[in-house]
């Protein structure tokens, strides 16, 4: 792991938050790479979930709502986790961590100390803040914990807008944040990061049918952007675990090098959302069906996945180090719809006929997506080499040869092949790879 956070940071994928200032908890800013991966890791989210479908729309709301929102979903009173204090070295920690690896709260995982943990307490994981030029409490609002209700407090406006009729989903990525009380393990647990939710709303009694089918979608989506079968798992929630809105929710399991953890719900929420705010808006959320004539507040299948934690699990997956001639690769294999650079192009050296033609080249292959033009000089193995560490799929070098035959060497991240191909032919080509 520690291989992967100094490579995101050297190389523009991930820094610390405010870090001249000594840096925030839990928050982090995306480099030049990073924003071009995790956007296409969203990209990639939004087409198989709204794009490509004919039943699932698409929505960007607020992340400020009305206070009475939180209070109806019940995360003013319950999204809460137990948090417990050592008393010796004021350390703190959630108690379900704690138990989770040494199996009690008998001793502080900090300082080592017996019987110095607290009685459990519960914590509200939701930001406030204040709206308004006084902070009291008329002006409390929260940071929205997930996007979820931005959905819900939407249903009509969008069902009656687009004329939807059910099964039928709105979808939508955006910021959430919660005051995590053990964050960590880099961008898995944060205190502000984006999540990728879709709200489906059915009729009640298909409730099963589609659970199994989004279940079945959910995964199917990592497979297709080249996700090792393997590193991913179910796990599906008992009583005991289920949040408070849900009947039934099995998470998407991803194997990362500090564990098998989680990174992505699919919950069945029944009617609950709608029932509550059908309830305290006095807006009736239901829905008539106006082909069997019956009126029903829908049911509701939620895949909820963090932007940053499933673009970590790809980053992961991606990162391999093997070795090439006595000497180590790093490279990352990430699919080519999420590598951040399609393409890097390169004159063999500084000469000033070359690097005109390599321009030439880099600005005919600009509408393949991100590009690169490496100058740099020297040795173009080492040039390879980086971004191999970046996971640009393809390199294309500009030699003497290619002024006199009009070809460059096209070479592959992966195999590391090389071939050479006519430079009028080139940009049809590499789209056709890069599909
Ligand atoms: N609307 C349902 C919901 O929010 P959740 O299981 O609490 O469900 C869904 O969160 C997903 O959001 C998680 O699977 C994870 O990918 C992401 N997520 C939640 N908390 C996160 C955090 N602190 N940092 C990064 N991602 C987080």
């Amino acid at each position: 792991m520690q291989d992967i956070v100094s490579l995101a940071k050297r190389r523009g994928y991930i820094f610390p938050s405010s870090e001249i200032y000594g840096g925030v908890n839990a928050v982090f800013d995306y480099g030049p790479l990073g924003v071009e991966f995790k956007n296409n890791v969203k990209r990639a989210w939004w087409e198989a979930m709204t794009r490509q479908r004919d039943d699932v729309v698409g929505l960007d709301a607020s992340i400020i709502m009305a206070r009475r929102v939180w209070q109806v979903s019940g995360h003013e009173e319950v999204f809460t986790d137990p948090l417990v204090d050592c008393t010796n070295c004021k350390a703190r920690f959630r108690a379900d961590h704690v138990i989770e690896e040494q199996g009690n709260l008998d001793v502080c995982p900090n300082c080592g100390e017996k019987g110095t943990l607290t009685e459990p307490r519960r914590f509200n994981l939701m930001f406030k803040t204040f709206m308004g030029p006084v902070e009291e409490d008329a002006g409390l609002v929260y940071l929205r914990p997930e996007t979820a209700q931005g959905i819900y407090v939407n249903f009509l406006n969008v069902q009656s807008s687009m004329r939807k009729r059910l099964p039928f989903g709105i979808a939508q990525i955006g910021k959430a944040f919660r005051n995590e009380i053990s964050p960590g393990n880099f961008t898995y647990r944060m205190r502000e990061f984006e999540q990728m939710e879709m709200q489906y709303f059915i009729p009640p009694e298909e409730e099963e049918r589609w659970y199994a089918y989004w279940k079945e979608q959910r995964r199917q989506w990592y497979l297709d952007l080249g996700m090792t079968p393997e590193h991913l798992s179910w796990h599906e929630h008992g009583a005991d675990e289920l949040a408070h809105y849900a009947r039934a929710a099995v998470d998407v399991y991803y194997e990362f090098p500090f564990g098998s953890k989680e990174i992505e719900g699919v919950h069945d929420r029944t009617d609950w959302d709608l029932r509550r705010h059908t309830e305290f808006s006095g807006r009736d959320m239901s829905y008539f069906d106006d082909l069997e004539k019956r009126r029903y507040l829908p049911f509701v299948i939620e895949t909820s996945v963090g932007a940053d934690r499933s673009a970590l699990a790809f980053l992961c997956d991606a990162y391999h180090e093997e070795e090439v001639n006595g000497e180590k690769r790093v490279v990352l294999r990430l699919h080519k719809r999420l590598a951040p650079v399609k393409v890097a192009v390169m004159p063999l050296s500084k000469k000033e006929n070359l690097v005109e033609l390599a321009h030439k080249v880099h600005d005919s292959l600009r509408p393949l997506g991100l590009t690169q033009y490496d100058d740099t000089g020297g040795n173009i193995g080492k040039r390879y080499r980086r971004q191999d560490e970046i996971g640009t799929p393809f390199c294309v070098t500009v030699d003497f040869d290619s002024l006199e035959d009009g070809q460059v060497t096209i070479r592959e991240r992966d195999s590391m092949a090389q071939r050479r191909a006519p430079i009028a032919e080139l940009r049809d080509i590499l789209a056709a790879e890069l599909v």
